[in-house]
């Protein structure tokens, strides 16, 4: 039920997305564009955010499980995901939903303590085994292909307890993981990624303490962590190569998160400059070693941090340093971009501010965010509306990259605070997706697929059970964890059918009708 003041706010809302249509330069009717024929349309989801079952059939703790359980008051409405979606139980239903939408991929990703319940590999749960193999065969049943990524944020206890990812030898838990995977489900499973956005899970985890395991050990912590999980990524690569792709013929490759970077004033030389800054040193960071030709990280993320470093007394840098061997083993270590994008951020240069901890990835870049007032904002608090920026960042991702590198749109979705009725998320997946149609059909970018972010509402990590991103909204109350689909699950499985976005097909209510939901 939609409480009147939110009822206004979502009228305004949606009055407020009809301006930014006409940006589009079409107000309703079919898109200009169908998405081209072999296009990969799917759904994502990841374990810890929707499987629940946390101690079940000897899974292992994950370090989102441990740090959730000593700190209740970490999330708004004091939850964790020990049910979560309860899909341990569930996986049928959402394979059948998976299939109701038409799509005909689906990214899951694998919890890895309850594939290696201590995280290494002298001990394999039957259990968890089991469950990816059921899962896995339901999805082939309904001619669904499997995308899969080992990473996504639920590093095993026993692993953390070391330190997590600022521990070298990570790297090698992740090759004897990545192994384990490969050779359980390789057979079947032709589509990896490595990591999920290690910018979000070193940046908010290890330089601060928005998200487990909040070492807060900022400007070093942060900078650990990228260098080993990227070290790890192009470990697990290589493993592929030389063991498993002759036989397996399958692709791997890592997913980075990205907001648009938009210049505050245009106009501003300054202002461009920042922008630039700002991505070179949060996308280029981890794509600049593993996409580029020359390789290793951007020169102003070494030159930056270097003299900041310099300037502050250490002895060395904080940002870590590859050695030539790690600059080729991560050169050219994906076949594909796996590209997660969700906002837009206003840049301009900026010393200080109040927000930043000193030294931290966000002091040496330099530059202030902010978002533009008249942009709606949905749901979380980081989250504003503004599909322009998704068009530019895959043209920035070409031009930096290559247009030989596929780019996969790995997640992209839409934050709000629930309800089945959610039109303001129909438009919203309209307009992004009418934005990258632009992107391949008028500027020559190579995308590939889609992925929405994401199925079903799920564990939205720092606000708990609050933000929704569901294109099917989950009862958490009930013990069923019952799913009905949302209007924006109709609309995808619409676009999904005819290859093409029609703007006309859920049509948002008028303000009488409104009042009537
Ligand atoms: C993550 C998801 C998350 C989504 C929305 C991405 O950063 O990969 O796990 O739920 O964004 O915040």
């Amino acid at each position: 039920m939609l409480s009147s003041s939110r009822v206004a706010l979502l009228g305004a809302a949606l009055t407020g997305l009809s301006l930014v249509c006409s940006v589009r330069g079409a107000v309703g009717g079919p898109s200009n564009y169908s998405f081209p024929d072999g296009f990969m349309f799917g759904v994502a989801t990841a374990a810890y955010q929707i499987e629940g079952a946390w101690n079940e059939d000897g899974k292992g703790e994950s370090m989102w499980d441990t740090f959730l359980h000593k700190h209740p008051d970490y999330t708004p409405d004091r939850s964790n995901a020990d049910v979560a979606a309860d899909s341990y139980h569930k996986y049928m239903d959402d394979v059948a939903m998976i299939k109701d939408l038409g799509v005909e991929y689906y990214r899951l990703s694998i919890s890895w303590p309850r594939l290696l319940p201590n995280g290494t590999d002298n001990n394999i749960s039957k259990a968890g085994v089991r469950y990816y193999r059921k899962l896995i065969k339901e999805l082939q049943s309904a001619n669904i292909t499997p995308v899969v990524t080992l990473f996504h944020w639920d590093l095993p206890t026993p692993l953390m307890d070391l330190g997590g990812w600022a521990n070298p030898i990570m790297v090698n838990y992740f090759r004897d993981y990545a192994r384990v995977a490969f050779n359980l489900f390789g057979d079947v499973v032709k589509i990896w990624t490595t990591m999920n956005e290690p910018h979000q899970h070193c940046y908010n985890g290890y330089g601060s303490d928005y998200f487990a395991p909040a070492i807060k050990s900022h400007g070093v912590g942060e900078y650990l962590c990228i260098h080993y999980i990227l070290l790890a990524h192009a470990a697990a690569y290589h493993l592929y190569d030389q063991e498993f792709r002759p036989n397996q013929k399958g692709k791997v490759g890592i997913t980075l998160d990205a907001f648009w970077a938009k210049p505050k004033n245009n106009s501003k030389p300054e202002d461009i400059e920042a922008a630039e800054r700002y991505l070179q040193m949060h996308v280029g960071l981890f794509a600049h070693p593993i996409y580029s030709k020359e390789g290793d990280y951007p020169d102003i993320a070494r030159k930056r941090v270097d003299s900041i470093s310099l300037h502050e007394g250490y002895t060395r840098s904080r940002l870590p340093t590859f050695s030539p061997e790690e600059v080729n083993a991560l050169r050219g270590s994906s076949d594909f971009f796996g590209l997660n994008h969700y906002t837009t951020f206003l840049m301009s240069p900026s010393s200080w501010e109040k927000t930043w901890l000193i030294p931290s990835l966000d002091s040496d870049t330099g530059v202030k965010l902010e978002q533009d007032a008249k942009w709606i904002k949905p749901g979380a608090e980081w989250f504003s509306i503004y599909p322009q920026g998704f068009r530019k960042l895959i043209n920035w991702v070409t031009n930096q990259y290559g247009k030989e590198i596929p780019i996969i749109i790995t997640e992209n979705g839409m934050s709000d605070f629930g309800g089945i009725n959610d039109y303001l998320r129909v438009s919203y997946y309209n307009e992004y997706m009418a934005q990258m149609l632009m992107a391949i059909y008028e500027d020559g970018c190579n995308v590939q697929g889609y992925f929405a972010w994401t199925l079903m509402d799920d564990f939205e990590w720092k606000d708990g059970y609050v933000s929704k991103f569901g294109l099917y909204y989950v009862d958490f109350d009930s013990p069923e964890k019952t799913r009905t689909p949302k209007q924006s699950a109709i609309n995808y499985r619409e676009i999904v059918r005819t290859r093409r976005i029609n703007f006309d097909f859920i049509k948002k209510p008028s303000p009488a009708q409104f009042n009537k939901l």
